[in-house]
């Protein structure tokens, strides 16, 4: 089963052949500047860009299209208008509670409310170069508020609705924003979201010393929030139809900051820029997809993630394209709200997550079968590796053996897609994400940086810049260096192990650093650590991930407590809610396991290895443990986890 390759028995002509793509991925790696300076042809620029690729990965600089200036949200926007394509639908909004009403804007609408928005924000004091936090639900508004800062050239950083206060604080402290911009409530799965309460909550931090100069608050569910004074506005009250010109900017010029976890210490606000990563979300959207004028576009994605960064806010829009922003939830009402939603707004693209993929495919068949979804016509995975079962029944129930899948591998960092099929031009192989996008160099090394060549399993790193890569972390340019090029010297290393198989087909098996993926959503393994040793019982933990039939990796907490305290339920129960608390809903730990000691080396560090083979059921295989300061400890985890 493994490497089997699924062929599609009806293929529509689409814009990439396989002869084509090999011409074009040839012609992107010997001449990438020839070739990207090409696509760059996709937007339109106030100043073309006459330079293509400027970088180097040691030390590390990275630019494209330097001299070119540019303005996202006209491309994304104004531009569809003045073409005369006003009236084509650019979103469609489907709410949480499918009884209430939706909503549809054009483009020509669209710009309209991209312009108020961006009024609005203007009101409060927003300038260029300004960093805006965002915390919204998914509706058109957060959509708005982001293409809003791209008019005005200001910064934004989205925070996903579901992070806590104390998470949301660190991300505005992080960046130094001044401005915010939420909702009254946020809806899931007919849950309310306190989304207002929780920023008052996160500015009343005792170490948040940034003032906030401004907020917006969208009123959404109309419930009763707190305004404070001089700080806090309405948007319906601050938005206005006044002109508000496109802000030319540097194609170097910061688009988005967008926090994410790695392997140590706090999430990192990685940066992408204005022409890059335009380029790049452009081109990927229009090859990948293979998008044709009136088809509708579907990623299930939060605009809080790179996912919806790039293929709700900018890849479709950048594209001209018709999408549907949902608001809810896969299993609300039912299990077959995915599908009514595909009938409904008569789908053609559905972009989603393994995890929802087998979270439904649990539920059976019948959700599925019962709906006519005859309008899909490609699906597309993202955010974590897809077992051959889950894909199976992807391409066979839900697609009907008709839609091509494209498995899509990329990360925040790279700013869009980096390995996948493309419709039609390559055989699909169940469980594996395909081959590079062009301009992409993956390679093979072993723990030594040796490189691997041909059919081989080994540490995936991008050997050549691409222009939708980050340019930096907000701040800290010597820890992008430091996680990203040090480790192997002159590449960018992109944490993950992967297999390439003799058809020179990538297969991601996951990361291979201290980063966890829990239901397609990054965690480091450290920001769990971190907040449950600020709880004043623990004394130490470590977390690792293991094996999770629906949400591909879950948390497992090994945790020793302080003298005189003893692990019971209610102290498990309460250390999930001091996790939830510091964190959100999405770190909940699944496995909680109260020990006497952490296995670590006479030098003190923690071994890790044998806590994930623990924690996976997997005592055969432990290693070595002789290095062990206390070997005894193996067999005491190893009893505590099967009493688990
Ligand atoms: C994982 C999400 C296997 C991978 C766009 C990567 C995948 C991390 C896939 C990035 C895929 C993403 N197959 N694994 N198709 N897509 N990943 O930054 O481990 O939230 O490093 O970006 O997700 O997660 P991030």
């Amino acid at each position: 089963m493994l490497n089997a390759v699924q062929r599609l028995d009806t293929a529509r002509e689409t814009n990439c052949t396989p002869e084509m793509y090999e011409q074009l991925y040839r012609r992107s790696v010997e001449d990438p500047d020839g070739f990207w300076l090409e696509q760059a042809k996709r937007l339109e620029w106030v100043t073309p860009p006459t330079k293509g690729g400027d970088w180097s990965y040691d030390p590390v600089g990275i630019e494209w299209f330097a001299d070119g200036t540019l303005n996202l949200c006209h491309n994304a926007v104004d531009r569809h208008v003045e073409a005369g394509r006003g009236d084509a639908t650019a979103l469609i909004f489907e709410p949480d509670d499918p009884a209430t009403p939706g909503r549809s804007l054009t483009y020509a609408e669209l710009r309209g409310e991209v312009v108020r928005m961006a009024n609005a924000l203007k009101a409060i004091g927003v300038k260029r170069g300004d960093r805006v936090t965002i915390y919204m639900p998914m509706i058109v508004e957060g959509v708005l508020a982001m293409l809003a800062c791209a008019r005005l050239g200001a910064i934004h950083s989205v925070v996903f609705g579901g992070f806590s206060p104390e998470a949301l604080a660190g991300r505005i402290e992080g960046c130094a924003s001044r401005f915010v911009v939420t909702a009254d409530e946020g809806l899931r799965g007919s849950k309310r979201v306190p989304l207002k309460a929780n920023v008052d909550a996160a500015l009343a931090e005792p170490d948040h010393d940034t003032p906030i100069d401004g907020m917006l608050v969208v009123r959404h569910t109309g419930t009763e929030v707190t305004m404070t004074e001089g700080r806090d506005h309405w948007y319906h009250e601050l938005a206005s139809d006044e002109e508000c010109p496109c802000e030319p900017m540097g194609a170097e010029d910061p688009l988005f900051i967008l926090y994410t976890s790695g392997s140590t210490g706090k999430p990192k606000g990685v940066v992408h820029t204005t022409g890059g990563y335009g380029v790049w979300t452009a081109t990927t959207f229009s090859y990948v997809f293979d998008y044709r004028p009136g088809e509708v576009f579907w990623c299930t994605a939060d605009i809080g993630w790179i996912t919806g960064h790039s293929y709700i806010a900018y890849g479709p829009l950048l594209n001209g394209a018709t999408q549907v922003v949902f608001e809810g939830v896969p299993n609300y009402p039912d299990h077959g709200r995915f599908w009514d939603v595909v009938d409904k707004h008569q789908v053609n693209f559905l972009y989603t997550a393994p995890t929802a993929i087998r979270a439904l495919m649990r539920e059976g068949d019948a959700f599925v079968t019962s709906r006519n979804r005859s309008s899909l016509r490609l699906l597309g995975t993202v955010g974590e590796p897809i077992n051959p079962e889950a894909w199976r029944w992807y391409f066979d129930v839900v697609g009907e053996k008709r839609c091509p899948i494209v498995d899509t591998w990329w990360q925040t960092e790279t700013g869009g897609v980096m390995i996948t099929t493309l419709p039609n031009a390559h055989d699909m192989k169940p469980g594996s994400a395909g081959k590079p996008f062009f301009g992409i160099r993956p390679q093979l090394v072993d723990n030594d940086g040796a490189v691997l060549e041909g059919a081989t399993e080994g540490n995936l790193c991008i050997t050549h810049s691409w222009p939708g890569q980050a340019r930096t972390v907000y701040g800290d340019h010597e820890r992008f260096e430091q996680t990203y090029f040090s480790t192997y010297k002159g590449k960018y290393f992109t944490g993950d192990g992967c297999k390439r198989d003799e058809d020179g087909y990538y297969w991601i098996t996951g990361r291979v650093d201290d980063v966890i993926n829990v239901s397609g959503h990054r965690m480091g393994t450290a920001e769990v650590e971190s907040a449950l040793v600020s709880h004043a019982k623990v004394s130490e933990a470590a977390v690792v991930g293991y094996p999770h039939d629906i949400k591909g990796q879950g948390i497992y907490c090994y945790v020793t407590l302080n003298a005189g305290e003893e692990g019971s339920d209610a102290l498990y129960a309460e250390l999930r809610g001091h996790v939830r608390k510091e964190i959100g809903p999405i770190a909940s730990p699944d496995h909680i396991q109260f020990t006497d000691g952490l296995p670590k080396t006479r030098s003190g560090k923690i071994m890790r290895r044998i806590l994930r083979k623990i924690a996976e059921n997997d005592y055969g295989s432990l290693g070595d443990t002789s290095t062990l300061a206390d070997p005894s400890l193996v067999d005491r985890l190893i009893e505590g986890r099967q009493n688990r």
